[in-house]
């Protein structure tokens, strides 16, 4: 068996650009590796998750809409994944058995970290995360690492929000959109990591005139690339980062636990250029 395969599950799968970014880093890198996008049925995933090893793969990401329903498929799940409540890392271990990851959490922590724009001072101030869908659960741990002790949650579904809350526990408080505004005073920290603002849907109309001139502004969303968030916080003279990274550096587990460089991926000014010629 090879340790040399690897792959993109979801459904659909042909907009991904998981294999682009894989690629990059295989071909810099001189190794003989393969990762593919691979369209795997809701219907279909535990027989294609039970084949995994037999077929040859180290491992696999998974990405909508399979993210919780593989969990059951797996033998291990580590347990920040369990607490985020997601899966979109699988690796093959030499005896055949599978392990669940998250690495989306650690995507947009590094992103952040990486970006040298977070600071201690932004964390005596609150996190204001808007949208409580998958990516949000992620986004909600990692917020607690980076040294948050209070995350203002923001949802159209005030329900979800809670739900969420609920879930992760912590210092997490729920509530509707629309105190958004309310919120942003005092605010260290702004998220958006609703679907508003990407190529195709409805901006994200959001007031910041209450929001501190020193707190980050950052969007998951990254096609456009400087969503009209980032444009309007850095209109105003926020620090901004935006949301590539966080799809670069949550590769970078999988990348290593499948493909074993010898060196640490890196996330570079070309790779960056690489991806953005996709888009
Ligand atoms: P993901 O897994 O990428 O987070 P998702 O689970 O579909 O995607 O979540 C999308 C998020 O965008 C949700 O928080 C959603 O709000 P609801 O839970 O109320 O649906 C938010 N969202 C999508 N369209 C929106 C809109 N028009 N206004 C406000 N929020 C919206």
């Amino acid at each position: 068996m090879t340790h040399y395969k690897a792959g993109v599950i979801g459904w659909p799968i042909s907009h991904s650009l998981s294999p682009r970014l894989h690629g990059f880093w295989l071909h810099q890198m001189g190794i003989e590796g393969r990762y593919d996008a691979v369209p795997v049925e809701p219907d279909e995933l535990g027989v294609f998750i039970g084949k995994l090893a037999d077929h040859g793969y180290a491992g696999v990401n998974v990405t909508v809409p399979h993210k919780q329903a593989v969990m059951e498929f797996c033998d291990r799940i580590e347990p920040l994944a369990k607490r985020i409540g997601a899966v979109n890392t699988i690796v093959v271990e030499g005896d055949g058995s599978l392990t669940g990851s998250n690495t989306d959490h650690y995507g947009f922590k590094q992103n952040l970290v990486q970006s040298g724009k977070i600071t201690g001072d932004m964390t005596k101030g609150h996190a204001v995360v808007l949208g409580a869908g998958g990516a949000s659960r992620a986004v909600c741990t990692a917020l607690e690492e980076l040294g948050f002790s209070t995350t203002h949650l923001l949802n159209r579904t005030v329900e979800k929000a809670e739900e969420v809350a609920d879930e992760l526990g912590g210092a997490i408080r729920p509530g509707p959109i629309d105190s958004a505004a309310d919120l942003m005073d005092g605010a260290g920290l702004l998220v958006n990591t609703t679907s508003l603002g990407m190529k195709g849907q409805k901006p994200l109309e959001i007031s910041l005139d209450r929001l501190p001139e020193t707190a980050l502004v950052t969007d998951i969303v990254y096609n456009p690339l400087m969503t009209d968030l980032l444009q309007q916080a850095e209109a105003r003279g926020n620090p901004v980062v935006d949301g590539l990274g966080m799809l670069l550096y949550q590769a970078i587990p999988g990348f290593k636990s499948w493909f074993r460089p010898k060196e640490e991926p890196q996330v570079t000014p070309e790779l960056r250029d690489h991806m953005l010629a996709a888009l």
